[in-house]
């Protein structure tokens, strides 16, 4: 399992500490949330962010665009060289130019997915794709409860990937927490994104440790 902190819960007038956090608690991805008040209800941080924390940290950044036709601005964040950046699946009716442009520029591409949108759809774009990001809560709001639902979503997308297309990578962002990474490991998540549980924790660096132990026990 690899963790990756959204800074979207740290304290924002602080994010070179949010930096720190993940680099002393072992972090393999940062993962920065943009949002666009249109395609979520809800505005957070975007491009000339994206760039001031990537001058930052050596750490591989992991860009999830929570906004309505990410094309418009795709360029703009692959220039600041993040390992990888997912669109969503209901943003944009041509996902595969997007994945396309995406793989070109040097990232990984992915696609998410919102807990209503069946992992079905995305057979035919399973090969053009490096990892396929699902929703365990409806995307917006940090802090909010887990969908158990992406349990069960996780395994049939486990399936048809074991079938069609086995280096595709499942991460799952969303209400992860103590109680809930081992259920998201053992279904077959390979990134676990949590945000408010390392972030609203007394000791973050310590919380990271343990979310760790506790995906560890699933697979052992
Ligand atoms: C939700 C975001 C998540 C969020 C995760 O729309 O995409 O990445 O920050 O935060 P937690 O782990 O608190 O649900
Ligand atoms: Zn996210």
């Amino acid at each position: 399992m690899r963790l990756a902190p959204s800074i979207l819960a740290a304290d924002l007038t602080d994010l070179r500490g949010a930096l720190g956090v993940c680099e002393r608690g072992g972090a393999d991805l940062v993962h920065f949330d943009v949002m666009d008040g249109h395609f979520v209800p809800n505005l957070t941080i975007g491009i000339p962010v994206l760039k001031a924390l990537a001058a930052r940290t050596r750490l591989p950044i992991d860009v999830h665009l929570m906004v309505s036709n990410p094309d418009r601005l795709l360029d703009d964040y692959l220039a600041a060289k993040p390992a990888q950046v997912a669109v969503h699946w209901e943003a944009t009716p041509h996902l595969d130019r997007q994945l396309d442009r995406i793989r070109r520029a040097g990232a990984r591409a992915g696609v998410a997915v919102n807990p209503a949108t069946p992992v079905e759809l995305l057979a035919d774009a399973l090969p053009a794709l490096d990892y396929v990001l699902v929703m365990s809560v409806n995307p917006g709001f940090s802090g909010q409860t887990f969908i158990p639902q992406a349990l069960e979503k996780t395994r049939r997308l486990k399936r048809m990937i074991e079938i069609s297309a086995p280096n595709v990578e499942i991460e799952m962002d969303g209400g992860l927490d103590r109680d809930t990474i081992g259920r998201a490991v053992a279904a077959g998540v390979d990134v676990c994104v949590a945000g408010a549980a390392i972030f609203a924790a007394g000791d973050p660096v310590a919380m990271m440790s343990e979310l760790r132990e506790r995906a560890r026990l699933e697979t052992v």
